[in-house]
């Protein structure tokens, strides 16, 4: 039986651990605020708005809310964003994607100052990942490799295979676990053979954004598998990248879809913003 990763249990930990060091800060007059800023009114994205409010008012962070219309024009976010960036008040600005076609999301990420870029978006913050200085990490992740550290799994000197390549995912991932000290491939939808590369990882993350594509034909026998994908199934249940009920068999250790790495990615936005603090000192 594999280890099934309890992503829930465990960023409820990371969110207590950030509550405590907010009131800390709030003991000193520390007070941290996140604007938080949607344009238009895409269902999913309210949802994931929505649950960002939340945390923010478990761990005692303010949220600043800016709902904007559909129609709300570049210049007019783009002048939002200047007069956060400017206010002294906001640790941190996060701008909920995707955006209407009518703007550009990566002049929008390279406007946000980059000490308050909490969501590890703007080249600054991929730049200084990758060269492994002080910045703001991609929380889903960032989440993942707490998920791994917390879980037991060590990564130096593991076989890890990433699938998938986006820039909020895949490349951070890659990155962090060769900060990690993991020896680190990255298949992407033209990479060839790909089983054969999948079948060498010690740790597996499928983030490939098809459901159930990863089955156990794809994995080594007692690797840890890491499923980024969110999917609704036919049935209209959630279901991950990764076939579980296939794959958990031969897996040590595996993330279930709920409940895996979906709630990481707000605990460690929540992370993002206690370390506000720090990184705007600098
Ligand atoms: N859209 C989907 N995921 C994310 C995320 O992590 N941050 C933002 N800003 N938008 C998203």
């Amino acid at each position: 039986m594999a280890l099934r990763i309890d992503g829930k249990a465990i960023s409820m930990q990371i969110k207590d651990e950030c509550k405590e060091k907010v009131a800390s800060y709030k003991e000193k007059g520390i007070e941290i605020k996140l604007a938080v800023i949607q344009v238009g009114n895409d269902p999913a994205s309210s949802v994931y708005v929505g649950n960002k409010k939340k945390a923010c008012a478990y761990v005692g962070i303010e949220s600043l809310s800016y709902e904007l219309p559909e129609e709300t024009t570049q210049d007019e976010l783009l002048g939002l964003i200047k007069t956060l960036n400017e206010r002294e008040d906001v640790n941190g600005i996060l701008v909920q994607l995707p955006l209407p076609e009518q703007i550009d999301e990566d002049l929008v990420i390279k406007a946000i100052d980059p000490r308050k870029d909490v969501d590890g978006f703007h080249p600054q913050s991929v730049g200084a990942l990758s060269i492994g200085q002080p910045g703001y990490v991609s929380c889903t992740p960032a989440g993942i490799i707490e998920l791994l550290e917390r879980s037991g799994v060590e990564i130096e000197g593991k076989e890890c295979v990433v699938i998938g390549r986006s820039n909020i995912v895949g490349k951070p991932m890659a990155l962090l676990l060769l900060r990690k000290n993991g020896t680190v491939t990255i298949c992407h939808s033209r990479t060839k053979n790909l089983k054969e590369v999948t079948k060498r990882a010690d740790i597996l993350v499928a983030a490939i954004g098809k459901p159930k594509f990863i089955t156990k034909e794809y994995v080594k026998e007692g690797a840890v598998v890491i499923d980024v994908g969110i999917h609704r199934n036919e049935n209209n249940k959630l279901c991950g990248d990764v076939d579980y009920d296939d794959v958990e068999p031969v897996a040590s250790a595996i993330t279930p879809v709920p409940g895996g790495v979906g709630p990481m990615t707000i605990a460690m936005l929540m992370h993002n913003c206690v370390e506000s603090v720090a990184l705007l000192k600098k």
